[in-house]
């Protein structure tokens, strides 16, 4: 199935699309990404056009959801592989995205905080049995089980993602009240930091949050983390922001965004930009009908498209941009229909695999840019 599937992405690229976005990124050899759910990839779904575009486009991949704790950790020391495997290889062998010669990023080791998911229920349940020194040697475990069986083949990892909370608290860094809180305090952070950079060396390691790219109290609570991260001796690289954005989020030299980023570069960490995506309104479809999402009016399909050059632009400008990646790339497979009914079409393509202005104005961007 592996061989057949990479065989095809190989042999299908369309020849309408002999210069994609991969071609232009690997001239300024830049990381541009998008996550997938595996199982569209095992599936070979919508004909095969969902991997062959990805292939095409995009020369970094994160799973969606697949390596996440709750999906892939079953109890202490049993674990789930199938999913990531089909995109890494089991160890020693090669999985769907290295056939492809692409990267891949992990997301993600610790999901700081309590739900459904981001952490296991069943750890949750057995809280009051765990002790605190109990809690660290189940973190190492499992960071130094996970990172470790995927040792070299991914490039970088979100170790740490969400610890920030949605309003100001009196926790140190404004932290969540998540499970690896309570059992270890705010050193939470520096342990899977540690337990990761001892697993795998080589991969970039990164604290990843939203609602931080235009700085406020909760970026600045991100960029207190990384000075305490650093303080520690917390090997991070940088800082993930996840840009889940709206279109009345406009980006001006001089504002938040770009604060953010010069406090990020003055710090001499990378930044990645890492689920871009730009949701706007859409007429509601039932969820099983193909034009799902499709119906968004001109106007914004081509504010979307401004601003999708504007952030280009910008995070291209900064050497410390490791990477840019979208929460999907086709409307027809996103997640924010289902997360913010009403609004969709975030993405470059559409429901039908056909570029949408968003995907001219970065291919634009792409090509201006040097590195
Ligand atoms: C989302 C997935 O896209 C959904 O499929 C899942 O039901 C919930 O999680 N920030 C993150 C991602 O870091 O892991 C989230 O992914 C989106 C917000």
């Amino acid at each position: 199935m592996i061989v057949i599937l990479a065989t095809m992405v190989a042999s299908m690229i369309s020849p309408n699309f002999s210069t994609g976005l991969r071609v232009e990124a690997e001239r300024i050899r830049l990381n541009l990404g998008s996550c997938a759910p595996i199982g569209l990839l095992r599936e070979n779904a919508d004909g095969g056009k969902y991997a062959v575009t990805l292939a095409r486009e995009m020369n970094l991949v994160e799973p969606e959801n697949e390596l996440k704790p709750p999906t892939l950790w079953r109890g202490i020391g049993q674990y789930d592989y199938t999913n990531p495997d089909f995109l890494k290889g089991d160890p020693g062998h090669k999985g769907l995205a290295q056939k492809n010669h692409m990267k891949v990023r992990g997301h993600v080791l610790v999901y700081a905080r309590d739900e459904g998911y981001t952490i296991p229920g069943w750890l949750l349940k057995s809280e009051s049995s765990i002790s605190s020194d109990q809690a660290k040697g189940i973190l190492r475990d499992y960071i130094h089980t996970v990172a470790g069986r995927y040792k070299g083949k991914i490039a970088m990892w979100d170790v740490v993602n969400e610890a920030v909370d949605d309003s100001p608290n009196k926790r140190p860094f404004n932290l969540r009240d998540s499970f690896w809180f309570r059992k270890l305090g705010p050193e939470f952070l520096v342990l899977a930091f540690k337990y990761a950079h001892e697993a795998d060396p080589k991969a970039e390691l990164y604290y990843n949050d939203y609602a931080i790219e235009n700085g406020g109290w909760k970026g600045e609570s991100v960029l207190q983390i990384a000075d305490y991260l650093k303080k520690e001796g917390a090997p991070i690289t940088g800082l993930g922001l996840q840009y889940h954005t709206v279109l009345r989020e406009v980006l001006r030299p001089g504002d938040g965004h770009y604060k953010m980023l010069d406090e990020i570069k003055a710090r001499k960490l990378a930044f990645m930009i890492t689920e871009l995506d730009l949701g706007i309104p859409v007429k509601e479809y039932p969820t099983n009908d193909p034009r799902h999402g499709l119906l968004a009016s001109s106007a914004d399909l081509k504010s979307q498209a401004e601003r999708y050059g504007d952030l280009f632009r910008v995070a291209l400008s900064y050497k410390n941009c490791h990477g840019i990646q979208m929460w999907g790339f086709t409307d027809r497979h996103s997640w924010i229909p289902g997360y913010e009914p009403g609004r969709g079409a975030a993405l470059l393509f559409d429901g039908d695999y056909q570029p949408k202005q968003a995907y001219f104005a970065v291919e634009k961007e792409l090509k201006k840019a040097h590195r």
